[in-house]
């Protein structure tokens, strides 16, 4: 009888040796088969009582040992299952498309920007940049602004509240009297940043906007030499072919100009642009008034220089055909978007 019974146990010993789950839904099977409270080996347990009394111990240790093997080898089999299951969700799909990485684009006013000062810096000419929160005196006092010229009007620039001697600076011309107090000729600087005027924001003018201020001093520097800085920009933004110098009033120039660049007159849209005259008016410049740099602590009988100042905005509208000045300033994604391609 007892012999009959070790071969039982040595043949399921042998069966479960034999299985081989391939799912984890199989070896849960195989658990509930095997070592499950109902399972084979729970009945094998059971078996004892008909063992011969003296070999009850043996068939113990046999009943044991095909109980761990089959234990173990459960617990093999589901780490295994476990760790491929992982390696799984971690496994590349090479045939997968691609995420698209949204990359952000640079602002239209910082494209034309850089252009600017690039080809400037091209010819020699070096960034300076300084505050926006200036003092009067660098502001209008230096750039021989007197105290009654309209421009210091609260209408229409900021001051600070509390403090009228501090304000947004109006201009970069600003950074001309800081960087001429600070340095002696020779001075060749390129000056990008913003500037403020209490303006009354609408689809042409805005209470905020950028320009790009230009200084040149040393000794010698005549108005021809002005003129040929601006006609090589002209060509190198514009690719303009021609370029007309007008006379204005600037209080720190003498004598003043407005710069016009002829843009064509081959559209409708040339023509609105231009108010059919196929020229456009692109900047403010002239050579830099003896006082001005005499308020900065230069000697004017040494030294004479040229400056010029130009607003970006209405640079990027005209080359972006911006209707409103105002897409410059609110950040809409949408409209952001659209110069994603450029540089
Ligand atoms: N600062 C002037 C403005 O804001 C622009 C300007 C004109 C700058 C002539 C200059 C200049 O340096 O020479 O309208």
């Amino acid at each position: 009888m007892s012999q009959e019974i070790f071969d039982k146990a040595k043949q399921i010993q042998a069966t479960i040796k034999a299985e081989t789950p391939k799912t984890l839904e199989e070896l849960e099977q195989f658990r509930i088969k095997y070592l499950g409270t109902k399972g084979l080996l729970k009945g094998l347990f059971g078996e004892i009582r008909h063992v011969d009394k003296e070999r009850k111990r043996e068939f113990g240790l046999l009943a044991n040992a095909i109980k761990q093997e089959t234990e173990a080898a459960f617990q093999q089999l589901k780490d295994n299952f476990e760790a491929a299951e992982g390696t799984e969700s971690i496994s590349l799909d090479l045939t997968a498309p691609a995420e698209p990485n949204a990359l952000g684009s640079r602002h239209p006013i910082s494209i034309v920007m850089n252009q600017i000062v690039e080809i400037f810096q091209r010819i020699g000419f070096v960034v300076a940049e300084d505050r926006e929160i200036e003092d009067d005196w660098h502001n209008f006092t230096a750039m021989n602004t007197p105290a009654d010229h309209p421009a210091r009007d609260m209408q229409d620039t900021f001051y600070v509240m509390n403090d009228p001697g501090m304000l947004l600076r109006t201009h970069t011309s600003s950074v001309q009297s800081r960087v001429m107090t600070k340095t002696q000729p020779p001075i060749r600087i390129i000056a990008p940043g913003r500037v403020y005027r209490n303006e009354t924001i609408s689809a042409r003018s805005h209470c905020q906007f950028h320009q790009v201020e230009g200084l040149y001093v040393a000794e010698n520097v005549s108005f021809a030499d002005m003129k040929q800085t601006l006609y090589y920009f002209a060509k190198e933004l514009y690719g303009a072919t021609k370029i007309r110098l007008r006379p204005s009033y600037f209080p720190f120039t003498e004598p003043s100009a407005e710069m016009d660049v002829y843009w064509g007159l081959k559209d409708e849209i040339d023509y609105k642009i231009t108010k059919g005259t196929g020229w456009l008016e692109v900047l403010g410049c002239g050579m830099v008034d003896p006082a001005v740099l005499e308020n900065c602590g230069i000697d004017s009988k040494k030294y004479t220089g040229f400056a010029f100042g130009m607003g970006i905005e209405r640079q990027a509208m005209l080359k972006y055909r911006i209707s409103d000045i105002r897409y410059l300033f609110e950040n809409d994604k949408r409209f952001l978007n659209q110069f994603s391609a450029a540089l």
